[in-house]
């Protein structure tokens, strides 16, 4: 019997229910029907003692249907089709391979046992999208592992392996399915699935079904004890990335826990429907969609991607330490070239530290940190790099540095290597015009710590080659970042936009505001840190080097650097420091209204919304600009920068779907106030954004339903 997108085969009394809905096994409504139907029959054969529910080797599920989410669902619900399952008169297996993640896992748990395969990894990622589970997952997962570990999975949305969910009882049994584990044999099986199979058959025979839901050895505890999730949430929500969707999820896991399951679903499904609804959810799911979107760029051919299978990074400092880390984090060998022993030791050591901490955080076990340490080769010939692929340049930010790197590389590079440098601000051009082969140049700008920060900005230069763009674009993606393709200007996409947000922030202090008021009102925003205690924490030095370098000023930035006022490093910056405890510091106050009356400014009181306006309006109108000089191939690609680099807060959608949330109209006009309030011209509107204006147009394209 077979019916897409499910087939049922019925083997020794098991029937193997296998969902094959590509390319993740979405449950959107024709699955959900199939397997409503194919449990109908089921139900009524006798032949059939148990139930076998597999899906794919790639996915078992990834959960509800991001699609229909817009659309509003239609019956059978995913909690409809998950009751069904849980109800089964006849004992239900979920046999997981790839990826169980959302409504996925939720249907895995809710039937009445899970092996999963190995490489198998769980999840409930739906505070990713501003969400929380929808199918019961709220209740049913606190049963299975306890409280404490499920708020961890459901406020985390982290995915875990198939043997920590067997550790936490997740799951039921981990399979290895021999050497063709997950993958399709001649009837369409698998070794996981033969395995799975015998298991299922076990399983039934050793006694009847146990629903999810009416489980309590876990929960008894909490739920003798009235305030015990909430207690136990409290760390997690304080870190979670969608406080929103968090405070909601704990309400549900605690009316689940502390009253029932039947209250927990009832709470659960309001919960989930109002965040479902909200600003906040809608901004992220469209993120999910802007970062495949990326994946995919313009004027990229994925086909003209250069194997790498050695690469070179030039400079060991923190960047360069963090790019080797990152690769050999992937299994990809790392040469690291610096001109000076010392250099060279220092920065080997720090990586050594840098893993053994990872190790410790228990984000790398010691065997695989031993493995990545042997595949990094330190030298200080550039000779060593003959065998390299790629090589990626991390040294000093001096552009004749950079070019006399560059003009050495060419020599002792094989010549289809490509040459990519970590520049933040540099013109990649200039950099590539010292050496032969300028198209096999391109930008690759992480972002510290670079073992670390998602981000990467592949930056094509006026003469990168298609092979070149394609190879850095690949890498970048095989050692897990979001690269982002954009072109070249000063700072890229995203520095260039940080520059405006800084002018605008010293100006701000000019007028009449203190630098915790600044920071406090982009913290409110969501913003992890505002922009003063972020230039205390990278070092007031760096920006006063490149504005010296430059011939430009930030009279209070400037002003703090004379008094020596480096930042957290030296203990003061805009703020005083015990550790890395802030203290606003009067001293700083007095260097400010100086200044301020220096530039013959009269000092007023500036509004918290004003303050906001001033920061990200001029940001915006800077997205504008780039994308009419096609730095970035579209508006949602600037989200992904902002969201991925600069700690944007995911549940805003970025700079330009914030834009289009405030609507360009309202944004133009604040920036043309501001521009005449301020006699700043470079305020005034952008083309692009006037021109949204002008017809309630969106700079996204996207919709916020
Ligand atoms: N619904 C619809 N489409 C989905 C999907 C989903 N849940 N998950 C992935 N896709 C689509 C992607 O958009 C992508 O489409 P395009 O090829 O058109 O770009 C395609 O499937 C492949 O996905 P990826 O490019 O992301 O492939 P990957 O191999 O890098 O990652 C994955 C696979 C780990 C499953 C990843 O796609 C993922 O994390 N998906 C989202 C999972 C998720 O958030 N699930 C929760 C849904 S909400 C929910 O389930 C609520 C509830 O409780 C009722």
């Amino acid at each position: 019997m077979t019916s897409q997108p499910v087939s049922v085969q019925i083997t020794d009394g098991v029937a193997h229910v296998r969902m094959d809905n590509p390319p993740v096994n979405a449950l959107g409504l024709a699955l959900r029907e199939a397997l409503m139907d194919a449990l109908a029959e089921l139900e009524h054969n006798d032949d059939v003692m148990s139930v076998l529910l597999i899906g794919q080797p790639k996915a078992f599920s990834a959960g509800a249907d991001i699609t229909e989410f817009g659309t509003g669902t239609s019956s059978p619900t995913l909690p409809e089709l998950v009751a069904r399952v849980e109800d089964f008169p006849k004992p239900v297996v979920a046999a997981i391979t790839g990826v169980a993640l959302g409504g996925g896992l939720e249907l895995a748990m809710a039937a009445h046992a899970r092996v999963a395969l190995t490489t198998a990894k769980l999840g409930l990622p739906e505070i990713s999208l501003g969400l929380l589970p929808g199918a019961g997952g709220t209740g049913r997962l606190p049963r299975l592992v306890g409280p404490e570990k499920a708020l961890e999975l459901i406020l985390g949305g982290k995915q875990i392996p198939a043997e920590a969910a067997l550790q936490d009882g997740l799951v039921d049994a981990v399979l290895d399915g021999g050497s063709d584990a997950g993958s399709a044999d001649s009837d369409g099986g698998s070794g996981f699935e033969t395995e799975a199979a015998r298991w299922t058959a076990e399983f039934a025979a050793s006694g009847g079904p146990m629903r999810t839901q009416d489980r309590t050895d876990k929960i008894a505890d909490a739920a003798a004890k009235p305030g015990t999730v909430v207690e136990l949430a409290a760390t997690a929500l304080r870190k979670v990335k969608d406080p929103f969707a968090g405070k909601a999820a704990v309400e549900a896991v605690t009316a689940g826990v502390e009253k029932s399951f039947e209250r927990g679903a009832v709470v659960e499904r309001a919960k989930f429907q109002e965040r479902l609804k909200s600003s906040e959810s809608a901004a992220q799911r469209y993120l999910f969609a802007a970062e495949r979107a990326a994946r995919k760029p313009r004027n990229l051919d994925p086909a003209a991607a250069r194997d790498v299978k050695q690469a070179g990074v030039v400079g060991a400092g923190t960047m360069g330490g963090g790019i080797a880390m990152a690769l050999v984090s992937a299994g990809i060998p790392v040469t690291v070239v610096e001109a000076q022993q010392e250099a060279l030791e220092r920065g080997l050591g720090m990586i050594e530290k840098n893993l053994a901490v990872s190790v410790s955080h228990g984000n790398r076990t010691e065997k695989q940190a031993a493995q990545q340490r042997a595949l990094i080769t330190g030298t200080m010939d550039y000779a060593d790099l003959s065998d390299a692929d790629l090589v990626i340049e991390a040294a000093f930010e001096d552009l004749q540095v950079k070019k006399e790197i560059f003009a050495k590389l060419d020599q002792h590079v094989k010549p289809q290597a490509v040459l990519a440098t970590n520049t933040s601000y540099l013109d990649i051009d200039e950099i590539a015009s010292g050496t032969e082969h300028a198209d096999r140049v391109l930008g690759m700008h992480f972002f510290s710590p670079a073992n670390v920060m998602p981000l990467v900005e592949v930056v094509r230069g006026a003469q990168t080659s298609p092979e070149a763009l394609a190879t850095g674009f690949a890498t970048a993606r095989r050692i897990g970042k979001t690269p982002v393709v954009v072109g070249v200007c000063h700072g890229f996409v995203g520095n260039r936009m940080l520059g405006v947000r800084s002018r605008q922030a010293e100006q701000l202090l000019l007028e009449g505001a203190l630098p915790s008021q600044v920071d406090d009102v982009l913290t409110e925003f969501g913003f992890r840190m505002g922009p003063f205690a972020m230039a205390d924490m990278a070092g007031l030095d760096i920006g006063w080097r490149n504005r010296k370098a430059q011939g430009t000023t930030a009279p209070i930035g400037d002003a703090l650097c004379v008094e020596g006022r480096f930042g957290q490093k030296t203990g003061a910056g805009y703020y005083s420091y015990e550790g890395r405890d802030r203290q606003n510091d009067p001293e700083v106050e007095e260097i400010i209204e100086r200044v301020s009356a220096e530039h013959n400014m009269t000092r007023r009181g500036i509004s918290d919304d004003e303050i906001l306006e001033r920061l990200l309006f001029p940001m915006i109108n800077e997205g504008a600009r780039i994308l009419e000089e096609k730095i970035a191939d579209r508006a949602s690609d600037i989200d992904v920068i902002w969201v991925k680099g600069y700690n944007w807060p995911a549940y805003r959608g970025g700079p330009m779907w914030y834009a289009d949330q405030v609507g360009a109209a309202v944004v133009a006009e604040r920036l043309t106030h501001y521009a005449e309030a301020t006699g700043d011209e470079s305020l005034r509107p952008a083309s692009a954004l006037q021109r949204a204006a002008d017809v309630g147009g969106s700079l996204t394209g996207a919709s916020s339903s």
